[in-house]
């Protein structure tokens, strides 16, 4: 055996890999555009269901058909009453809400006819099925763990308003629905990331689209990844109040231990998502009544970039966000995945349609020559 034929650089984590071209998100500097289009000017102008059509068919839709898309999805809200009941069964004390939506996510590959179909068109409608029924799952998990009855979406109402109406079963108000509405654009694709990458794994094998799916969101719960958001607002209220932030926070850093919420594998001036996500949990923590939530988070982000030069990331910010909207600590990663459903999707088809499976090599660092002994042997 010759191990030093593969010998060479490791790029271990895949840094600064080019694994795939992609028209769907990109990162240059400190900027992430969806389709060519800027996160600031989408979250400003533009709704979480434009941005999914935008996403899937590389354009903005116009009118009528950004009316047809929404009814499109409208038509998939609702469940199998026996996957409801199915669902019902799994245990959800001191279940993970993320290892239920795994489970989830792949429970309703089994009562979708057209889960392992190859016909574009019915791969469409699998992908309306998972987006519009991924933030049902997330609000069935949280009404089964509160021993509530499941509250069923409306139909006429955004994937956002629906969202929080499930969850709280009674109507949100308008400022609420935009500031989640805007969080589910925000989140919604990031190019090559860890889960979205999973799910183009999955999917180079020619697997079908649940799978790629169940791929990306166990991908998702790390908290390297999507995981890290829920991971801050713990430490904010491990950490307490303002005062304790900074020392907390270096004593942290002496420890070598990583700051939940900051660096990034790309982005190293900046990730744009934070800015927007920090403008609004200013705002949000003020209107709550616990300023202190931003306050500690803004002496965290300044002691974390003097002491190792790290900027905030789109997890740090969003944390205190959803704190402000009374969501609960574990559901945040679960949120994350409502909305990057729609960017897995589109990596998904992207896959499908420029395909060669992804196969890399490792370099071997084991022993070599061995002979199997038998047991007495050994
Ligand atoms: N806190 C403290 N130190 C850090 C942090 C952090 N959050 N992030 C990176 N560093 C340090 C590392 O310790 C390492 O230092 P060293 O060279 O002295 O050993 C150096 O910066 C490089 O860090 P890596 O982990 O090698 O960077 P990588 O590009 O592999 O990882 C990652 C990027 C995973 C985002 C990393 O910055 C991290 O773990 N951050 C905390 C978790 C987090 O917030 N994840 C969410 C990312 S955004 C998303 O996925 C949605």
């Amino acid at each position: 055996m010759a191990a030093e034929v593969y010998a060479g650089a490791v790029d271990k984590g895949l840094e600064g890999v080019v694994a795939c071209t992609t028209k769907i998100s990109f990162i240059v500097d400190a900027t992430l555009t969806y389709r060519g289009y800027t996160i600031e000017d989408l979250a400003e102008h533009s709704n979480f269901e434009e941005v999914v059509y935008l996403l899937w068919e590389n354009r903005l839709p116009n009118a009528e058909e950004f009316k047809a898309f929404k009814n499109e999805i409208s038509e998939y809200l609702s469940l199998p009453a026996d996957a409801i009941a199915a669902l019902k069964a799994l245990p959800v004390k001191d279940v993970h809400p993320m290892a239920w939506l795994r489970t989830a996510a792949s429970t309703l590959a089994l009562w979708d006819n057209e889960a392992q179909s190859t016909d574009p068109k019915a791969q469409k409608r699998v992908a309306l099925r998972l987006t519009a029924r991924m933030g049902m799952l997330v609000a069935l998990f949280e009404r089964v763990r509160q021993g509530k009855d499941f509250v069923p979406p409306k139909k006429d109402q955004s994937l956002a308003w629906n969202f929080l109406y499930m969850l709280n079963g009674t109507d949100p108000d308008e400022e609420t629905v935009k500031v989640l509405d805007t969080c589910l654009i925000l989140h919604a694709d990031h190019e090559l990331n860890c889960s979205a990458f999973a799910a183009r794994v999955t999917s180079s094998s020619l697997s079908d689209i649940y799978s790629s799916v169940v791929s990306a969101i166990s991908a998702l719960k790390g908290p390297l990844h999507g995981g890290a958001n829920e991971q801050v607002m713990l430490m904010l209220k491990d950490i307490g109040t303002v005062d304790n932030a900074k020392e907390w926070i270096k004593d942290a850093l002496a420890q070598k231990k990583k700051v939940m919420g900051f660096g990034h594998r790309v982005y190293k001036n900046g990730d744009p998502r934070a800015k927007i996500l920090r403008v609004m949990s200013e705002k949000l923590t003020k209107k709550s009544g616990e300023p202190k939530w931003y306050e500690m988070s803004k002496t965290i982000d300044d002691t974390v970039q003097n002491e190792k030069g790290l900027l905030p990331n789109v997890d740090f910010y969003s944390a205190t966000v959803y704190y402000s909207m009374g969501i609960p600590i574990d559901l945040y990663t679960p949120i994350f995945a409502v909305s990057r459903v729609t960017g897995w999707l589109a990596h998904i088809f992207e896959q499908y349609s420029n395909n060669r499976i992804y196969r890399p090599r490792g370099q071997w660092e084991g022993p070599e020559g061995l002979k199997w002994k038998p047991l007495n042997q050994r």
